[in-house]
């Protein structure tokens, strides 16, 4: 039977590869929108009214689309729900609409106002895992967070000369958040968000101070050309998102970002310890003393994985004491190395002779609060300029990382390295073993002696992703005519058992097929049987997923459905079937009451 602790088995039947404009599950299964884009959130807001949106509107209602997803119980059949809403897709949400350079004033501030996260009370509809939002009544957690929401910079660089700017001269509040995609929760209840491709917010950089330039062009600013083509031109709304006149303001983007969702007068803190990149997620895990380690990728060809641990203790109880965790600790980047001899790793995906990609690792330390392990950085710039600060010490350059998540059940962490076509065969390594990587793998790291606070640890691929009819792909060894097609894994979470369930983005550009949610139990003797529990609509990438406490509900966010359609023309009309579709999140259960999964 399935079941049981070490030998976990999925129950359900795969969902078949398909096209389909719609959220397809299982048999067994059902699933109902619980919350799409521009639904009132807080109390007072009107109505969605696509064709006479305002910005005043927006930042009262649900954002666009959506990433993250977390929930919280708060009361029987009752609950918050955290969603990030990374970014926006102007060519859905506004009939005609062109580029920045065009926009009415009031189209970019409505994107604005739909950037950041909402956090919304939802409720159990019936006594089934199915939620919906709750629209009446007080809603005292209720809260939106945008890209003028005011945040305060915390940690060793805040105050920085190199984060003041002429609106906040002493370097420590900034305004609003940007492109955050994952996240995660801490042991103390709150939620961490990541800000990722935040470069894209930003034009002038042509014009930015040239000791500037080095590092913008590290961190994908356009710094030639016509830095305003294809802008969202936030800049013709506030000055301060154009860096030849405030080049500092790029530096207060990139961080991870700590909102406390039981506290709706908390000020968002920006937690410069944690480094500063493009941020996929954030995820947690106890040291054997007590600390607390967060595990972080930088989504980027050819970029790093990270992890800080805390100082100080994590103390039960003290929300006080535990707002300070993240803001002194020391932060490391990773360092691989193969167990087999680089002849044997020729970028096709072959496995070396002893039949697995692996090895070991360290966390090479890049600082702490009073001290830079890397030469010719300061603790500020390490933190600031962290790319640069850990291309000095030989990080392993990996195929773009995501989401991590540690196994509830044996402790191992696991990271997404969604994908990267640019690796050449004579760069394939065995961490990042094949070239041209259209498909993306899954690595799997057990630190020394299982404690989130060591400096080193083993490795393995767990999978090489791809139609499992592609020579070049590995399901952990198990039997590959059993298994599915899996392409661009992004996002991870584990159930109670200890099954790995991993969502995409990008399948229908590599294997043809809507992006889904997968599971795959990663111990015992089905270790590797990757199955398909639910698919996206048209156009979209498979956001959250979240698997409620009780395991009765998984969340999903499908994002960006029909992305590259236009109003009235749209390639999803997903969920409304009008003349757009509607960013959302989905809640997905078992119509029998089974634990998701089982
Ligand atoms: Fe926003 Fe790395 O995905
Ligand atoms: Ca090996
Ligand atoms: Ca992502
Ligand atoms: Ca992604």
């Amino acid at each position: 039977a399935p079941g049981g602790r070490g030998n976990p088995r999925l129950g359900f039947t795969s969902v078949a590869p398909n096209t389909i404009d719609d959220v397809v599950v299982p048999e067994g299964y059902d699933h109902r929108v619980v919350v799409r884009w521009g639904d009132p959130v807080l109390p007072g807001a009107p109505e969605f009214d696509f064709s006479r949106q305002t910005a005043e509107a927006q930042e009262k209602q649900f954002g666009y689309n959506c990433d993250y997803v977390a929930f919280v119980e708060l009361e029987r059949d009752r609950g918050l729900l955290w969603v990030n809403h990374e970014y926006t897709n102007e060519n859905l949400m506004f009939a005609g609409y062109t580029d920045g350079n065009d926009a009415d004033l009031e189209q970019i501030k409505i994107g604005m106002a739909a950037h950041g996260g909402s956090i919304v009370e939802i409720e159990r509809v019936g006594r089934t895992g199915a939620w919906k939002l709750v629209t009446k009544g007080r809603r005292r957690y209720n809260r939106r967070i945008t890209a003028t929401t005011p945040m305060r910079l915390t940690g060793p660089a805040a105050g920085d000369p190199l984060l003041r700017t002429e609106a906040d001269p002493k370097g420590t509040e900034v305004l609003g958040m940007l492109n955050n995609c994952a996240g995660g929760m801490t042991p103390w209840g709150t939620i961490l968000t990541a800000e990722e491709n935040f470069n894209q917010y930003f034009v002038g950089g042509e014009s930015a101070p040239e000791e500037a330039k080095a590092a913008l062009k590290r961190y994908g600013f356009a710094t030639s050309g016509d830095t305003r083509a294809g802008s969202r031109r936030f800049d013709r709304v506030d000055e301060r998102f154009d860096l030849s006149k405030h080049p500092n303001e790029a530096n207060r983007f990139g961080y991870i970002v700590e909102i406390d969702p039981f506290d709706p007068d908390y000020k968002p803190r920006k937690r410069t310890a944690l480094g500063r990149f493009k941020h996929e997620g954030a995820n947690t895990r106890l040291t054997k003393d007590k600390r607390v380690a967060v595990y972080m990728g930088d989504d980027e060809r050819f970029d790093y994985m990270y992890k800080f641990v805390s100082d100080k203790q994590y103390r039960k109880g003290s929300r006080r004491h535990n707002d300070t965790l993240l803001d002194s600790g020391t932060l490391y980047v990773a360092k691989l190395t193969g167990d087999s001899p680089a002849s044997q790793i020729d970028g096709s995906g072959k496995l070396p002779r002893d039949g697995e990609f692996d090895g070991t690792g360290t966390w090479i330390k890049l600082c702490d609060s009073r001290k830079s392990y890397v030469e010719g950085f300061t603790v500020a710039e390490v933190l600031i300029h962290t790319r640069l600060a850990a291309d000095a010490v030989g990080a392993t350059k990996m195929d773009r990382p995501e989401d991590f998540e540690a196994s509830p059940v044996t402790g191992k962490v696991y990271c997404a390295l969604t994908n990267n076509t640019s690796r050449t065969p004579e760069q394939a390594d065995e961490p990042n073993p094949r070239a041209a990587n259209k498909f993306g793998h899954i690595l799997e790291i057990t630190e020394r002696r299982n404690d989130a606070g060591a400096t080193s640890f083993t490795w393995k691929v767990l999978l090489v992703c791809g139609d499992p009819e592609d020579e070049s792909t590995y399901f952990a060894g198990y039997d590959k005519s059993k298994v599915v097609p899996i392409s661009s894994p992004d996002n991870l979470t584990f159930d109670k058992r200890g099954n790995l369930w991993i969502s995409t983005d990008g399948q229908p550009g590599t294997i043809n097929c809507n992006d889904a949610l997968h599971a795959v139990p990663v111990e015992g003797r089905h270790r590797g049987e990757l199955k398909t529990f639910a698919t996206v609509p048209v156009g979209a990438e498979c956001c959250g997923p979240f698997i409620t406490e009780d395991q009765k509900t998984v969340f999903i966010a499908p994002q960006h459905p029909g992305e590259d359609g236009v109003v009235g023309a749209p390639q999803s009309t997903w969920p409304d079937r009008g003349d757009f579709p509607r960013p959302s999140v989905v809640s997905i259960w078992h119509t029998r009451g089974k634990d998701v999964g089982v």
